[in-house]
């Protein structure tokens, strides 16, 4: 890492012969400073008899460049922002300001995230490979737990990050949340990049795998639903600012981040984290497990926005979207109990369908009662408290005790 003092170390020598210039420059203000550096960059635009043809055109260029048009360009107020200026949607203030921060857990979770990186290469696959080629490794039911949820899962983490770039991160008007946004978006990228490996490794069928969402109901369904609600807010022409558009934000927020990323991975991630603590497909299950600490995240994340939204905005959280975000809430339960029952229609991996059932419906009361709704499955509990533990896992600390990664990336620069 650089630090001042190695800084001042390295240039001693020259600063001793430097000294006069230093001295000088220290006398001068910055309203000095700021004269002299505008007159040397007006002086450097000045074309040279050396110069090119294209270069005196670029410096000609140049002399067209209107700050102020330059300004009205960018979204929101260019003056300095004030936090209370801040707002998670139809925020006026200047975006490109991060901060001051208004909303720290954001700020927080964007270096949570980020001192939770990692990469799909790193996890051991060669037991994983020797067990899906031998002809007695897994059972029918198993390989089928197997292939299906990499089918749903290859495709489902790019309908969310389609959904964050192409849709939300322009509606949320929050630097800090949008910070978190890019972080979570390229997560999403490696979740894609660590399907894609696993099937790549085991040698599966990548057209029959890919193309689950649209060939497999119970896959299709879960997609089709998710994208039922990226449908309107994707459209460029789309703005929040009046209730119904703000609902309809909001609408996304809760089927995205409540629903696909709350529910829809939930059984998936159960299976394979299962198959995982029998000591089968270890690999994968080591990846999906990398994968359901950061969607942990993510949904942490997308409770907080949208319990934010809902205070700034008291008048969209009336009676009646109440209602719809509870409907979503059970449309998703629904159909995530639907695909358990297609991929386990017996009893496999010391779990059945009925238990799925039972967890999903605890899962659901969680996220009813985490965006301020009322249980709709009274009395559930949870048949996989298990879960629970591999969600709180810190990266020092691997369930499979493998291998720590941390990432130190600052001391292997070189200025060379
Ligand atoms: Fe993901
Ligand atoms: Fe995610």
């Amino acid at each position: 890492m650089l630090s001042w003092d190695e800084f001042d170390k390295e240039d001693g020598a020259d600063a001793a012969v430097a000294g006069n210039t230093t001295a000088q420059v220290a006398d001068m203000n910055i309203d000095k400073l700021d004269q002299v550096g505008g007159a040397a960059a007006v002086e450097a635009r000045a074309i040279a008899a050396d110069d090119s043809a294209a270069v005196a055109r670029a410096k000609a260029a140049l002399d067209q460049l209107d700050i102020a048009e330059g300004l009205a360009e960018l979204e929101g107020a260019s003056a300095r922002v004030a936090v209370d200026e801040k707002r998670m949607i139809n925020c006026r203030a200047d975006l490109n300001q991060l901060v001051p921060f208004k909303y720290d857990w954001a700020w927080q979770k964007y270096l949570d995230g980020c001192a939770n990186h990692w990469m799909p290469q790193e996890v051991n696959m060669n037991a994983d490979i020797a067990l899906w080629k031998s002809t007695d490794g897994l059972t029918d039911d198993e390989r089928r737990i197997v292939m299906r949820n990499l089918g749903f899962f290859s495709t489902a983490d790019s309908l969310v990050a389609n959904n964050l770039v192409l849709a939300v991160y322009r509606l949320i008007t929050n630097p800090e949340c949008r910070q978190y946004i890019l972080r979570q978006a390229f997560e999403e990228a490696i979740h894609t990049h660590a399907y894609q490996y696993c099937i790549e490794s085991l040698g599966m069928d990548e057209g029959a795998i890919f193309n689950m969402y649209h060939e497999i109901p119970s896959v299709a369904k879960k997609a089709a639903w998710g994208l039922k609600y990226t449908r309107s807010i994707s459209d460029p022409t789309f703005n929040t600012g009046t209730v119904e558009t703000d609902k309809e934000l909001l609408r996304n927020l809760i089927a995205y981040y409540c629903v696909l990323e709350g529910i829809f991975f939930y059984c998936g991630f159960t299976q394979i984290l299962s198959m995982g603590r029998r000591n089968k497909m270890t690999g994968v299950a080591e990846q999906f497990q990398y994968i359901l600490r950061d969607e942990s995240m993510h949904l942490n994340f997308g409770i907080d926005v949208i319990n934010q939204i809902k205070i700034e905005n008291p008048h969209l959280w009336d009676a009646a979207m109440k209602d719809e975000a509870t409907q979503m809430i059970l449309e998703g339960t629904q159909l995530e109990i639907e695909y358990a029952r297609d991929t386990m229609p017996r009893g496999v991996l010391g779990m059945n369908a009925a238990m799925m059932e039972d967890y999903l419906k605890f899962i659901a009361n969680r996220r009813l009662t985490q965006i301020g709704l009322k249980e709709e499955y009274p009395g559930t509990t949870n048949p996989f408290p298990w879960m629970s533990e591999i969600m709180d896992l810190k990266k020092e600390k691997n369930f499979f005790e493998t291998r720590v990664i941390e990432y130190q990336t600052g001391g292997a620069l070189s200025w060379d």
